[in-house]
């Protein structure tokens, strides 16, 4: 499949159009991601539900639904948005960390499936709803992920040990709490599968732990290449799951179980470009800094996790030198790309920097009382639609 890359001339239009920054979307790279997810293992009850943390535009949502995706939320706020997509309470997988009793409550009364992410959790849940059904979030032990802080996977706040399951079972029976459903996440961001595959292997055997099973989801964590690694390999990532897949289901009571997976990044990273205008260029201390607009109210992933994004310059110049392309926020650590080579720059060019439909624009903030970027769609037929407008100050007053 071939990248999606804007040409200069597209930059240029859509920044006179909509303005700096800019998130881009390309439709038909996002059509062809979920379509991997989706064909990854064959079985009938196999659904990948998307992870609508990694970008939750409605209209993103609604074209991944198109796709035959369920979805799964973290947070009231991403149930409100999923349903205004027109996902189905059956659709919504609400996988609760650390929540109220009243969160629940809202997804309880609306049917959407809790799963709980702790024992004490599952205390809760069953004294304000015995008897009802409930998922519950395992920690495999293994993780696996970019960066310590996104492996969830062993020694982090996530899931319940599988040496709780007695626990799980008794807290169960004392609520007559139906448990429909195990899941987990080690983590996100693999390039290899094999902790992965691992995993899900560890998930089917504590499965057998549980008589009344309607899902396993599998979780996500489904890496990109930021950096010109070598892709996942989706065939051999498929032919290992599967056989686990085959294996369990061999012997598996519920012949209509639900295996889910819950991808996030793999589905809406490389569909997004973030297109930002230098502002100014300046020498500090022998060292050249690019000044742009894209500060990281506006793309965080490389203040929070040192993460590596692609920058591509849209000028004329044959030149490259040594530069560290910055943002506008009051950090010294507003840094977007350090010591890149990159062509000379000057005041007023475009750069787009690549990869960053996942984890962009969801994590992005008002911080120095700045607006968040406006989102753009390029659609299958090649013409353009703002899916979400730009903050305007307004936004901002309203909020005294
Ligand atoms: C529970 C859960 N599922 C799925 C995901 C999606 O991960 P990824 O975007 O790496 O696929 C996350 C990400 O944090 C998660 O916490």
């Amino acid at each position: 499949m071939k990248e999606f890359r804007l040409s200069k001339s597209q930059i240029e239009q859509l920044a006179e159009k909509y303005g700096s920054p800019l998130y881009v979307y390309d439709e038909e790279t996002l059509r062809t991601r979920c379509r991997e997810m989706k064909n990854l293992v064959s079985y009938t009850h196999f659904k990948p539900n998307y992870s609508a943390k990694a970008n939750t535009n409605i209209e993103l949502l609604k074209i991944i639904r198109s796709e035959g995706f369920h979805v799964d939320a973290m947070s009231v706020g991403e149930i409100i948005l999923e349903e205004a997509a027109g996902f189905l309470p059956e659709e919504i997988l609400f996988i609760s960390n650390n929540v109220t009793s009243q969160e629940m409550q809202f997804a309880v009364d609306r049917g959407i499936t809790v799963s709980v992410d702790s024992l004490s959790q599952l205390e809760t849940f069953g004294r304000h709803f015995p008897g009802k059904k409930v998922g519950v979030r395992l920690n495999p032990g293994v993780g696996a992920g970019h960066n310590k802080k996104v492996i969830t996977g062993g020694k982090s706040k996530f899931g319940i040990e599988l040496e709780e399951i007695t626990t799980i079972k008794a807290i169960a029976e004392k609520y007559s709490l139906h448990i429909v459903g195990i899941n987990q996440h080690i983590g996100s961001l693999f390039l290899e599968g094999s902790k992965y595959v691992s995993a899900c292997h560890t998930l089917f055997e504590a499965a057998r732990e549980f008589d009344e099973l309607e899902f396993v989801d599998l979780g996500g964590g489904f890496g990109v290449p930021y950096q010109g690694e070598d892709r996942l390999d989706l065939e051999k990532l498929s032919r290992q799951m599967q056989q686990v897949i085959d294996e369990f289901l061999e012997s598996y009571r519920n012949k209509e179980l639900e295996i889910k997976i819950e991808p996030g990044r793999y589905v809406v990273a490389e569909c997004g470009v973030l297109i930002g205008q230098v502002n100014s260029i300046k020498v500090n201390y022998s060292e050249k800094y690019v000044g742009t607009d894209l500060g990281f109210n506006v793309l965080m992933r490389p203040v929070l996790y040192d993460s590596y994004h692609g920058i591509v310059v849209y000028n004329n110049s044959e030149e490259e030198e040594k530069v560290t392309v910055v943002g506008n926020i009051c950090e010294t650590g507003d840094v977007i790309a350090k010591d890149r080579v990159l062509p000379v720059m000057m005041e007023g060019d475009y750069i787009a920097v690549e990869t960053a439909g996942a984890y962009g624009y969801s994590m992005s903030s008002n911080y120095n009382a700045r607006l968040r970027p406006a989102e753009v769609l390029i659609q299958c037929d090649g013409t353009d639609r703002l899916i979400r407008r730009r903050d305007s100050l307004e936004d901002l007053a309203r909020q005294l």
